[in-house]
């Protein structure tokens, strides 16, 4: 069988991103662009900046990528985009450079969810066994999803407010850190031996669903009525406390539910998944639990274009290829594939 090539290209958020894939499980060229320092001064994306940014390094980034693969457009075998969910502007760019690219060169075009790009970056570093439990856990998302087969997606639990990422930047954000604050809370929770004894959001029984707003007022409650009293905080507490609460509910319910399923696999994905305390958590319990479980190397597990493309060379080997028509879907919803 002739090896795949795919290119993947990434605009949903604030990194601008383009990737060459072979088979759908190495990795041949990875570029990307980030625009973390513009957005820093305004403690956040600010969706038309970050599509100004995709515009003006789209074209370069996709130029690199396909340089460093050292390959020619008629070499690949398609083209793989983040279709959405994410900011409409900053998905149009890829959308768009995607359309032209694969028209430019008769290749085949692929949408593919961004969240499932974030699974398939395990891919990249082992093969994936089914049943297989992912978490994937990001600025944007908290979702514990099940698969069963290659693109078969079951949402077995999300957040019902915050996504995790979201909470850390805004906890940071009181705790007077840099954007993105979630890094910056991970090394205070390290240095710090003592923690505040923040709530622990667990819902109702079985559930397998996440909530952090409760978690992040109590913390701002806290900070609050520190202030109130005029007394000083310690924010390596405060880090330490906030992040303990989250690590223990994320690994707590991860692991009911990999239990639940049977999974022969547990698999974590998205910028959060980054923390040194939920991996070594993670870690832990898995380890204890005989059930095989993997992160992917800090640039895979915040946004990249080579999860794209993985999860792009599956979607186009089943045959589910997109027309010209395609459009960047800001709200799209995870759906299995074919
Ligand atoms: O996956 P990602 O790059 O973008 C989205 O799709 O959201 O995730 C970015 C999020 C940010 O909220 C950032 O604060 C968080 O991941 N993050 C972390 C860590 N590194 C990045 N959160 C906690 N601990 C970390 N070490
Ligand atoms: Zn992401």
């Amino acid at each position: 069988m002739n090896d795949v090539y795919v290119l993947g290209i990434e605009t949903s958020c604030d990194e601008t991103a383009a990737s060459v894939v072979k088979n759908g499980t190495e990795i041949i060229s990875n570029v990307v662009a980030s625009q973390i320092e513009s957005h820093k001064r305004f403690g956040g994306v600010v969706p038309e900046i970050a599509s100004r940014h995709h515009v003006e390094q789209i074209t370069f980034v996709i130029e690199e990528a396909l340089e460093t693969s050292g390959l020619a457009p008629d070499q690949l075998s398609a083209v793989a985009v983040t279709e959405g969910p994410g900011l409409v502007g900053a998905l149009l760019v890829g959308v768009n450079a995607a359309k032209a690219f694969a028209f430019a060169h008769g290749l085949p075009l692929v949408g593919v969810h961004h969240i499932a790009g974030h699974i398939y970056a395990n891919r990249l570093e082992q093969e994936m066994e089914f049943p297989l439990l992912a978490l994937v856990i990001s600025g944007g998302h908290t979702e514990l999803i099940l698969m069963k087969a290659h693109g078969d997606f079951e949402l077995i639990g999300e957040t019902r407010d915050d996504a995790a990422g979201e909470a850390y930047d805004k906890v940071a954000r009181t705790l007077n850190l840099p954007y993105p604050g979630g890094p910056h809370i991970d090394r205070l929770a390290h240095e710090s031996e003592q923690a505040i004894d923040f709530p622990r959001s667990w819902l109702e029984e079985g559930s397998y669903d996440f909530s952090f707003s409760g978690l992040k007022s109590s913390v701002l409650n806290f900070m609050h009525n520190a202030a109130q009293r005029g007394e000083s905080v310690d924010p390596k507490r405060v880090a330490a406390g906030f992040q303990a609460s989250v690590v223990e509910v994320v690994t707590g319910k991860t692991l009911r539910a990999a239990r639940q399923y049977g999974v022969k696999q547990v698999i974590a994905a998205g910028g959060v998944a980054a923390n040194k305390g939920l991996r070594t958590s993670l870690e832990a319990t898995f380890k204890k639990e005989d059930i095989p479980f993997f992160i992917p190397p800090l640039p895979l597990c915040t946004d990249n274009a080579a999860m794209i493309a993985a999860a792009g060379t599956v979607m186009f080997e089943k045959g589910l290829h997109h027309t010209m028509k395609m459009n960047g879907r800001p709200g799209m919803e995870l759906t299995s594939w074919g």
